[in-house]
């Protein structure tokens, strides 16, 4: 009778129920998210964007033959049909003054066509344009010292977005490049050129960089960007190694960053990417890659649901670097249209799992060891329990696995991926 009693009336807790319904669909299910649930630019990337970038192989040795070479590449190796079609000139495509009105212009030595003009090279050849700016006063080779001037957006933005719109930019990298890591400031920042891009009606891709300069610091990992940018770094930049083993922030291989991005996961969804930065696939680097780790970037960055922006010279690649980057069934994990990323299967950060589709299921195991080994996960890790036999096919070799006594075993090379597509 007392528990009777004592009992709320069942008005009561239908009330109590919806607050804490409702408490629980506002609850930020993205930790230190900062956008609302909007795209930040509506109407495009509902999955993660591909491209190409003249950062990595060209630096500020960047001119408008270098690109049209480089697009012509794109074209003539098949990576364009196979969906990289954003083409990113970085740092240095302007000159060190902005014009007497104020007014973003080419470098004239590097760029004597114009933006425009590129832009319309690209776009005639199903390629669509990207170009660099800097969030702060300069872009990130004049904070460095690397070249005069301070023709970064601050201040600009309005003028700049519009700008970048007249010449039909489809994507803008925008990078904060500072040692100053003020978060405000940089809500600030990233905030207002997302509010000039969405004011053109142009949607052009808002790539942002909150980490580069500030060594030591991810904050692009500390914060959820989205509804503020289409994709976010989350690593300082990346270099052709497998891992710098922490002993250079200012430089990530690419173990660094999977482990990263691993916590990162829920924060993905259509026009919204954690961007792991480039694809370090045939660029040269001391020592460099294996074939085996370049082929875990590409499986890894699937996972990852991540943009592909290959950063190689695409005039000069070998038909191993090719078939990498152009291997369908990985870019068909990356661009599945659920976007649903990847994460590690309890907390082995070389077993990952990416659900893809309806409810498909994609395994991946990576051998970080130094030596060929078999690896094994198994189903009840994945949720796969019941009578029916779990087969496997290796996305990379096509070759089929079945679970035996309730998990799939593959032998691993040194440094490799198996990508089991469980079917
Ligand atoms: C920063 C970025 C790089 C590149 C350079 C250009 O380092 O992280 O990706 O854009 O600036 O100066």
């Amino acid at each position: 009778m007392r528990a009777a009693a004592s009992r709320p009336p069942r008005h009561v807790l239908a009330a109590v129920l919806a607050a804490v319904a409702l408490l629980a669909a506002c609850a930020p299910d993205r930790p230190g998210r900062i956008g609302g649930d909007d795209a930040a630019i509506e109407g495009l990337a509902p999955t993660p964007p591909m491209g190409w970038n003249s950062w990595n192989t060209f630096g500020c040795n960047i001119t408008e033959q270098t690109v049209r070479a480089q697009a012509d590449a794109l074209v003539a190796s098949g990576l364009r049909e196979a969906g990289y079609r954003y083409v990113i000139v970085d740092d240095c495509w302007s000159a060190d003054q902005r014009a007497a009105d104020g007014t973003l212009q080419a470098d004239p030595r590097r760029f004597p066509s114009g933006m425009a003009a590129l832009g319309e090279y690209l776009h005639d050849r199903g390629l669509r344009f990207g170009l660099y700016s800097g969030a702060s006063d300069k872009t990130c080779t004049q904070y460095l010292g690397d070249r005069p001037g301070a023709t970064g957006s601050r201040g600009h933005e309005r003028r700049d977005a519009a700008t970048f719109a007249s010449w039909q930019v489809d994507y803008l990298k925008y990078d904060w490049c500072s040692s100053d890591s003020d978060h405000d400031g940089q809500v600030e920042a990233f905030t207002a050129m997302r509010d000039a891009i969405r004011d053109t009606g142009r949607p052009i891709v808002y790539s942002i960089n909150p980490n580069s300069g500030i060594a030591g610091s991810v904050p692009g990992a500390d914060f959820d960007w989205g509804g503020v940018a289409t994709m976010t770094r989350i690593t300082n930049d990346i270099t052709p190694a497998w891992s710098t083993n922490g002993d250079d922030s200012d430089a990530q291989g690419i173990l660094d960053i999977v482990d990263a991005a691993a916590p990162l996961a829920s924060r993905v969804r259509p026009s919204s990417f954690n961007d792991p930065d480039m694809l370090v696939v045939g660029v040269d680097g001391n020592p460099g890659l294996t074939t085996a780790q370049q082929r875990t970037q590409m499986s890894m960055w699937a996972m990852m649901a991540a943009p592909l922006i290959a950063g190689n010279d695409l005039t000069h690649m070998s038909s191993e670097t090719v078939d990498l980057l152009r291997n369908r069934a990985i870019i068909a994990i990356d661009q599945d249209q659920r976007v649903s990323a990847g994460a590690p299967v309890g907390n082995d950060p070389e077993i990952w799992s990416r659900a893809i589709g309806d409810k498909g299921l994609v395994v991946s195991l990576t051998n970080r060891s130094d030596h060929p080994r078999r690896m094994s996960v198994t189903m009840a890790s994945l949720g796969l329990v019941g009578d029916k036999t779990v087969n496997a096919i290796d996305a990379w070799t096509g070759r089929r696995y079945q679970a035996s006594k309730g998990e799939i075993t593959a032998p691993v090379g040194v440094g490799d991926t198996v990508l089991l597509q469980i079917v």
